[in-house]
């Protein structure tokens, strides 16, 4: 019987280097998120939670172990199937990563390029996942003309317009205050759960694990006390695991 899971990972090494200087940063990672999961990764800087994400994401290659992404082995997969993979994932960076000289409606309309949808298509959809995140009105601001919280939001836009099936974020309110992240999550919460897309989110902020139905730890590259089931934020393991990260 095939997994039920989005993504399955199974013991996964990773190394970064070649000889002398060749780094284990990954060992014995196994990890599954079912569909319509939010999972929150934690752990101490260094300590190969994006590297993790990168490889679930098909950025990079690994090298050992079994890691099954949207029903897809990545395993020695093509490019080109590799970009098939891609873009059934949304990504969102710590820093947004938007492209300055692009409005906001430009950056997500660019995202939805790699889709096979018709440019008028691709501008309507841009503009309902802008309106989505409460920047209906802002659609043709520049980068520099948004807030820290703004320019998050147009990237949740823009990782969401394609309706990707898993959405990977990495860290997304590290650069906003307090207020700013929270709504942001609490944004992006609503709308993966309205879009039943799944997350594998990075973080070390700890004031919004509530928004997890999973959390697990990474330290050393290994990952410690996973937490299978839904409901991990009352878990007193998982909350003292975070609060070690
Ligand atoms: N491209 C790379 N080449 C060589 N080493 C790398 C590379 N990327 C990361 N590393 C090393 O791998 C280890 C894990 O890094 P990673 O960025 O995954 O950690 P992290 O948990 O995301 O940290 P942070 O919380 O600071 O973002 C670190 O020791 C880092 O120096
Ligand atoms: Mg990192």
């Amino acid at each position: 019987m095939s997994s039920p899971s989005l993504v399955s990972v199974s013991h996964l090494s990773h190394y970064f280097g070649k000889g002398d200087l060749r780094q284990q940063v990954l060992a014995d990672i196994n990890l599954e998120i079912l569909p319509g999961e939010i999972a929150i990764l934690s752990g101490p800087s260094g300590s190969g939670k994006t590297t993790l994400l990168t490889l679930i994401g098909g950025l990079r290659s690994h090298q050992k172990g079994t890691l099954t992404v949207l029903g897809r082995n990545l395993k020695g997969m093509s490019e080109s199937g590799l970009v098939n993979v891609r873009r059934r994932i949304g990504y969102i960076f710590q820093a947004h990563n938007l492209l300055q000289f692009l409005t906001a409606h430009q950056n997500v309309q660019m995202s939805l390029r790699l889709h096979p949808i018709e440019k008028s298509k691709a501008a309507l959809q841009a503009t309902a996942a802008l309106e989505a995140v409460g920047l209906g009105d802002r659609l043709h601001a520049y980068p520099h003309q948004l807030s820290g919280g703004q320019k998050q939001r147009v990237a949740i836009a823009r990782a969401l317009a394609c309706r990707p099936q898993l959405l990977l974020a990495d860290e997304p309110t590290a650069s906003l205050d307090k207020q700013s992240g929270r709504e942001v999550v609490t944004l992006m919460q609503q709308l993966v759960r309205t879009q039943g897309c799944s997350v594998l989110m990075v973080t070390h902020d700890s004031r919004i694990l509530d928004v997890a139905d999973k959390i697990v730890t990474m330290e050393d590259g290994k990952l410690i006390d996973p937490t299978p089931s839904a409901n991990a934020y009352s878990s007193e393991t998982s909350k003292s695991s975070l609060i070690r990260g």
